[in-house]
This record gives structure tokens, sequence and C-alpha cells, in this order.
């Protein structure tokens, strides 16, 4: 008798998160968190000024109106050599040549810091795993984790929702098509994202609204599903049944400064979106010329964002890379520069005094790479 009371204390206080598990819901969360944990990170709950920001901003603020810190490529954050060589069994798999990690990686903190930090929009790339059973995360051929499905890191914003209820998030999702030799966007990927987007849950915690953006009110203690994916090997009765804003692929222009998407052609609401990932620098240009081209880029929509269009959703992409160059430019480079080379750094450090200048103007939902770094970068965001 002793020797089952013992573990089972053992557990309870190994599953921090859980302060009193004590009922098997309890346990099957955490079971699910865990699992969520190489995308999502582990669980831990958090309250103070940071992880509860907006319950400043009253009910009726509109959501085009906010200032959203987000990150890129959210869920690449423990892509390192090592990870890259734990998924290499399954990535072989998937018959595809893998990049360095440092191509790939554009974050070095987990979710669950970010949403502890002040991130509220998130960009997750999803696609099959080899098998075709179970839709998990990826950037590029890049698998991320073998074990966290969609479900899984899904619970984990719901549970976080549940802690923070003031808040409200906005999840970018995208197919990612480069994973596999035979990677599709078929109908089987399509019906298994759609069960995962509208399941109880889901319908639960995504804000229910099509194609519109509310008030803060409305949407607090939810998601805002930004659907960067058609499923156009559904019928259309799929399509018409899930929530939240679409931009098709068809009309995300690819790699451009300048995207003009109307995601809601009866009442024409507008998205103006940067999303100049890979500037088209001339041959040859080093670090602290590309940094320069896509500050510019960045600055160019946000400016406009201060300026124009005050009911329009602005979506900036303060991400990019520059593979083409000779020694290229990862994304960790982009965002933070190259040492001595640059000495003003990457596109954060150039963003934090350009940020400070926008204090009391509406910027829209920016996403970043290493969003962390420098720290002035989110307070500066947070505190606009
Ligand atoms: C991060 O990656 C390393 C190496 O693959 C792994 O040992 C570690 O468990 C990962 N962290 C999480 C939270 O999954
Ligand atoms: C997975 O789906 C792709 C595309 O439909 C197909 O080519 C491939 O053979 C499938 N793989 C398995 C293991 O069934
Ligand atoms: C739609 O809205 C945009 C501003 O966001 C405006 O420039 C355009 O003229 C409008 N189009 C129509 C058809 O009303
Ligand atoms: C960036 O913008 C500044 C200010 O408008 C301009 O002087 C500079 O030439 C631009 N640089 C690039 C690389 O576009
Ligand atoms: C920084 O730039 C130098 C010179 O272009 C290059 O050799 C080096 O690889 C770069 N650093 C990184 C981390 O890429
Ligand atoms: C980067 O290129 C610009 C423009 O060609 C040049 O002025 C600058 O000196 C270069 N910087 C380095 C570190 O090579």
């Amino acid at each position: 008798m002793r020797g089952i009371t013992l573990p089972l204390a053992v557990l309870a206080t190994s599953w921090a998160s859980v302060a009193q598990a004590s009922s098997l819901s309890q346990y099957a969360l955490q079971k699910v968190l865990d699992d969520a944990s190489p995308i999502f990170g582990s669980y831990v709950k958090q309250s103070n000024s940071k992880t509860e920001w907006m319950k400043s901003y009253s009910d009726d603020t509109l959501l085009v109106h906010m200032n959203i810190p987000g990150t890129h490529d959210s869920a690449t954050w423990n892509y390192t050599q090592a990870t890259q060589d734990v998924m290499r069994g399954i990535t072989d798999l998937n018959q595809v040549t893998l990049p360095v990690p440092e191509a790939l990686r554009c974050q070095e903190l987990p979710m669950i810091d970010m949403l502890n930090m002040g991130i509220r929009a998130f960009d997750l790339r999803y696609a099959f795993d080899p098998t075709n059973s179970t839709i998990i995360f990826y950037h590029s051929q890049g698998l991320l984790s073998e074990t966290a499905t969609l479900d899984d890191v899904l619970f984990g914003f719901y549970k976080w929702l549940d802690d923070h209820p003031s808040e409200t998030l906005f999840l970018s999702m995208q197919y990612e098509g480069s994973t596999a030799k035979y990677a599709s966007n078929d109908a089987a990927l399509q019906l298994k994202l759609y069960n995962a987007l509208t399941s109880p849950a889901a319908r639960q915690y995504f804000v229910q609204t099509k194609d519109q953006l509310g008030t803060l009110g409305q949407a607090r203690g939810k998601i805002t599903l930004m659907r960067r994916f058609d499923l156009d090997q559904l019928s259309s009765s799929y399509t018409n049944s899930l929530p939240g804003l679409h931009f098709s692929p068809s009309l995300w222009t690819d790699n451009s400064p300048d995207i003009v998407l109307t995601y809601n052609t009866k009442e024409n609401l507008t998205a103006y979106i940067e999303d100049y990932y890979e500037p088209l620098t001339p041959t040859g240009s080093n670090a602290t010329e590309n940094i320069q081209w896509k500050y510019n880029a960045t600055t160019k929509n946000i400016l406009k964002a201060t300026t124009e269009y005050p009911n329009s959703l602005f979506w900036t992409w303060a991400s990019s890379t520059n593979t083409d160059n000779a020694p290229p430019e990862w994304p960790r480079i982009m965002a933070l520069g190259n040492g001595t080379l640059t000495p003003a750094g990457g596109v954060n450090q150039l963003l934090v005094p350009f940020l400070k200048q926008q204090k009391g103007k509406r910027v829209g939902i920016v996403m970043f790479d290493f969003f962390d770094q420098p720290s002035k970068l989110i307070e500066t965001f947070l505190s606009l």
C-alpha cells in the first residue's frame, strides 16, 4: 500500500502545472500538454502585467485598432542541430534534403514563454507526418517535432486562455508544402485540419465569426483564426463553416512588401500586409544592406498603419532571410545582425527607436523573428 502512495506523490510534483492533480480530466490535460511541449514548451502558469496586458484595454476596443506583437515561424524555437539530428530518422522517410538548422530557426524561446511575455499572434506551418496520419509542424523540410500534433498544441493555447481570460490570440495557419518528396495538400489533410479547427473544444475557443474582426470584448479568452490556407479539395460547405479570416494563398503575393488583400469582398474589408521576407538586394550585398532593405519595407508598412485606413487590418512581418547570398543571411542575422559587421544590429535593434516614435499610434499586428532580443523590443511594443 505504501508503495502506491509514493510514486503518485512524486508524479504529481513533477507535473508542476497541475497544482493538485486529482481528477482524470486533469491527468488527461497534463498528458496532452506534455505531448505538446516540444512545440508549445512546458506549460507554466504565470500572472503579471505582461501575461494580462489586454486588461488595460476596454471591451469596445476594435481589434483592428490594437497593436499586437507576434512571432514568425513560432514553432521553430528548438530547431537546433541536435533536434535536426533526432528528427532525421523521420525526415529521411520524407525523402528530403535538409538545409542547415540556422536556415530554418526563427525563434529561441518556447511558445509558452512568448505568451507569458506578451506575444499574442502566432504563425504555425503544418503538414502531414510521413504516414499521412497526423498533422504536425514543420518549417520547410525541417520537422520540428514528431509527437506534438496540431490538437496537442491547440490545447496548450486553450489552457493558457483559461488561465488568462482577459487576453485574445491570433493564430495564423499555413500549409507547408516542401516537407516531403510527395507532400500534398490533399483532401485527407484538409479534412483532418477542418476537424481539428471545428472540434467541440475549437468551437468554444475560436472566435466563431467569419470574415470579420470585432471588438476585444467579443474575442477575450478566444483565438482568431488567420487562415492562410484554402480547403479547395473539399466541398464548399467545409469552407463556409470555418470561422476566422481567410487570406487565400492565391491572393498573398509571394515576397511582397505591399500586399493589399480583401478578406471580405461583400463589405470590402481589406488587410495591408508586408511580407517581404527575402529582400531582393543586388548579388553580393552584405548583411548591413539586407537588414536596411528589410527595415525599410517593415517601417513603410507600419508608418502606413499609423496614418492610413484606420479601420483596415495591418499585418507586418518583420522577419526575413537571404538564402541566395554567400554567406547567407539567416533569420537570426537579419533580426539581430552579424556582430561587429553590423554595428547598428539587425532589424530588431533598428526597430526599437523607430517604434518608440510611434507611441500612441496604431501599428497593427507585427510578427518578429527572435522577438526576445533586444529585450527593449517587446518592452517598447507593449508600451505603445
Ligand atoms: C529541444 O531539443 C532537444 C534536442 O533535440 C531535446 O533534447 C529537448 O527535449 C527539446 N526540448 C523540448 C522542450 O522539447
Ligand atoms: C502520403 O500522401 C502522398 C500524397 O497524397 C502520397 O504520395 C504518399 O504516397 C502518401 N504516403 C503514404 C505513406 O501513404
Ligand atoms: C475598398 O476599400 C479600400 C480602402 O481600404 C478603398 O481604397 C477601395 O476604394 C474600396 N473599394 C470599394 C469597391 O469600395
Ligand atoms: C531606406 O530608406 C531610407 C530612408 O527613406 C533611404 O535613405 C535608403 O536609401 C533606403 N535604403 C534602402 C536600401 O532601400
Ligand atoms: C558574418 O559575416 C561574415 C562575413 O560575411 C561571414 O563570414 C560569417 O559567416 C557571418 N556570420 C554568420 C553567423 O553567418
Ligand atoms: C556593405 O555594403 C555597403 C554598400 O556597398 C558598404 O558601404 C559597406 O561598407 C559594406 N559593409 C561591410 C561591413 O562590408
